[in-house]
Formats: structure tokens, sequence, C-alpha cells
């Protein structure tokens, strides 16, 4: 009977997945495998019987990988389990940076009296643009960034993406109709919108900083549902100063940026979706129990 040590809630269709010859267990003692969403792993003294972890998600920055590849330990994630869910709020944020939807309902919760005169005489406070042939840059176009670039597409947008470990051509073969930049710059000069699709690695670490804010047009509204560190924050707030940044939509609350009028702090809400929850542990399950009974 393997054990198996479950950090965070995981879904219980996933669970299923293990059968009889597993027990799920919340204590490390002993166990052969570990199962996590989100919670850091870095402080975890990691048990010689851990053979395994698997991340229900995309992410593994939560997971200590070169102490677990120093122990022998395969780490495993599950690209794309959850991208539909991250591409529908994507979608949302997008509408969320351009239409005041946000300071509108907040306002309107402050009505009263003559609520029909007041939404009158107020309510052009709330003007926002639509995104409707728009330029959207895609920086990433993994399973998410393919999915954004597709449907963004659909709502009418010009995208442009860009990723450089995909070739120009090897691009368009997975998200056809949509103009592939060679360089980060070329996304960056055209942009009105830009969307992060990263890896948060040692090479894209604090990628959009002064410098790259510094090549993007005027009034750009920036979303950012891949890692926070992908950002320099303090280049962003000065950026927003300077009328670079219009909007800045972060999946990722941050001391600092909470509160700022032109900053949107969603509290990690991107992959929030039952379905994808499911869809992330059963994958995950999936590649533990192939490890555990055949080694791969
Ligand atoms: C992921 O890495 O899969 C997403 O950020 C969602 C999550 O961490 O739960």
């Amino acid at each position: 009977m393997s054990k198996i040590y479950t950090l965070n809630k995981i879904s219980s269709k996933g669970l299923e997945g293990f059968g009889q010859c597993y027990e799920v267990q919340e204590s490390l003692q002993d166990a052969d495998a570990i199962l996590v969403r989100s919670a850091k792993m870095h402080e975890l003294e990691l048990p010689k019987s851990v053979k395994a972890i698997a991340r229900a998600g995309a992410g593994v920055n939560n997971i200590p990988i070169d102490a677990c590849t120093q122990k022998g330990i395969v780490v495993f994630n599950t690209p794309g389990a959850n991208a539909n869910a991250v591409k529908e709020m994507v979608i949302a944020g997008l509408l969320l940076s351009s239409r005041k939807i946000i300071e509108g309902v907040n306002w309107a919760q402050t009505l009263k009296g003559n609520i029909a005169k007041e939404v009158e005489s107020g309510k052009s406070a709330f003007t926002g643009p639509e995104i409707l042939g728009k330029k959207l840059g895609v920086v990433g176009l993994g399973a998410i960034g393919v999915l954004v670039a597709n449907a963004t597409q659909a709502l009418g947008m010009e995208v442009i993406g860009y990723d450089p470990y995909l070739s120009v051509d090897a691009a368009w073969g997975i998200s056809r109709h949509i103009r592939h930049a060679h360089t980060l710059e070329e996304v960056l000069g055209q942009a009105d919108y830009i969307t992060i699709h990263a890896p948060l690695t040692s090479a894209t670490k604090e990628m959009f900083n002064e410098e790259a804010f510094n090549k993007m047009k005027k009034g750009v509204r920036l979303l950012n549902f891949a890692r926070d560190t992908l950002v320099d924050n303090q280049a962003l707030v000065k950026a927003i100063e300077k009328g670079t940044i219009e909007k800045y939509v972060t999946d990722f609350p941050v001391e600092g940026l909470i509160g700022h009028p032109q900053i949107i702090t969603i509290p990690h809400l991107g992959a929030s979706t039952p379905e994808s929850e499911d869809n992330c542990a059963v994958m995950a399950v999936k590649e533990l129990k192939g490890y555990l009974e055949k080694g791969t």
C-alpha cells in the first residue's frame, strides 16, 4: 500500500483515481509521494521515503526543485489542466482593465435618493474603451497563452504573440491567424494591451522592468496572471506615474500595490474553478500512480 501525503485540499474526483492500493494521509511520515496545490514546500523536511511530488497546478515555484533533484525525487506538474480557467479570468481581466466596471460598481453601491438622476449625471466618469480592434501582446505561448490568443482574436482583438522557445513557424502551427513577433521588443512597442503567460525562471524574473516599460507605448494595460515576480513592482509604479501603464491587473496580491487606484488586485483566483481543480487533481494523481507503479 503506497502512502500519499496531501498538502492542501485536493479534489475528491482526483483522489478517487488512487483506487484501493493507496492510502491518502495528512502526515508526511513514511509517505511515498506528496500531492500539493499551492502550499510552499521549501521549509518542509522531506523524508527519505518520498519518491515523487505532484503539483496539481502549472507553476512549480512552491517546490524546492534543486533539493528534489539532489535527493532523486521526481516532480510532476499538470500543464494545461487549468488553462481554460485562467483563460476565462484573463478575458475578465482585459475587460476590467478597459471598462471602469469595478469603479462603477463601487460607486453604484453608494447611490441613494434620486438614483436615476444620480446615474444620469455621474456615469460618464466610468467610460472606458472597447477592446475590439485593439492590439494585444501575448507574451508566452504555452497552454494558457495560446488559449488566450485564440479567444481574444475571436473577440476582435489584433493579437501579436511572442515566445522565445517557439520558432515563428511552430507558433503559427499552434495558434493560427495570430501574428507572431520575432522579438519581445516588437510586442512591447506595438501593443495596447499586454498579457503575461511566461513561466517564472531565473531568465524571466522581473522581465517586465524599467527597460521593458520604456519600450512600451503610452497608456498600455498590462495583465499578469502568471507570477508576481515576472514584474519589477517598483519600476511598474514609476511606469504608471509616467503614464506608460494605464492599468495593471494582477492575480497576485503584493504589499505596496494593493489599493493603488490604477492596479486591480485579484487574490490568485485564475485557476479557482471546480472544473480546473478536478482536472489538475485527476492529472496529478495519474502521474503519481504511473510513476509509483511503473517508474514513468
Ligand atoms: C498554477 O500555477 O497552476 C496557477 O497559478 C494556479 C494555482 O497556483 O493554483
